[in-house]
């Protein structure tokens, strides 16, 4: 894992995006919530992906295996739909399940929308590499981004990855545990 300097991947799920017929918002609201968010120095590897269970799978490995990311956050096809495969791809490329973030995510997106149910989002250990999934909902992201990073610094610092660092002004919201 490179310890110098911290890569995060965005993985846009999205039949639609992907085919240019929409314009994809979700992998953008992820890069702003973590420019708005993160005080140490990274660098973000983006994919976007049809609802494809292989093409997704092929980008997760990619992005832990190729690209060493330490963090890969995916958004969209999470749902109920036929097409909705996000969750299974990520659990197929997985060493570990972490089930609580996908616990705290829909908790936590419970209070704002009452289809949080309908997310299947979850979390996994790859290799070094934390993967958390988001609903497609731009809106969501900051929901459930704001529920689980204050555990994410710590997660990756677990697995041996690069130190993670938040804003001042987010930190007392945050107050990750150092260990
Ligand atoms: N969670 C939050 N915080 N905000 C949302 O708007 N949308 C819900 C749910 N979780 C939503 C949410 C809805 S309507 C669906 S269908 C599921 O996420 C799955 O969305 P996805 O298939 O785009 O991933």
């Amino acid at each position: 894992m490179n310890k110098l300097i911290a890569k995060i991947g965005v993985v846009t799920v999205s039949d639609r995006a992907s085919r240019g017929e929409y314009e994809d918002r979700g992998g953008p609201a992820i890069v702003d919530w973590l420019s708005a968010t993160l005080a140490s120095e990274y660098e973000i590897v983006k994919r976007l992906v049809p609802d494809e269970q292989t093409e997704i799978e092929q980008a997760l490995i990619e992005l832990t295996d190729k690209q060493a990311c330490c963090l890969v956050v995916t958004t969209g096809g999470t749902g109920p739909a036929k097409r909705d495969i996000t969750p299974e791809a990520t659990l197929a490329v997985s060493d570990k399940v972490m089930d609580g973030f996908g616990e705290l995510m829909r908790s936590e997106s419970l209070k704002v929308v009452p289809t949080a149910i309908l997310s299947r989002q979850t979390a996994v250990i790859r290799g070094e590499t934390l993967i958390i999934n988001l609903p497609g909902n731009p809106s969501a992201i900051s929901d459930c981004l704001n529920a689980v990073f204050p555990a994410v610094p710590t997660c990756i610092r677990l697995l041996d990855g690069p130190e993670l660092q938040v804003k001042q002004k987010t930190t007392a919201s945050f107050s990750p545990s150092i260990k």
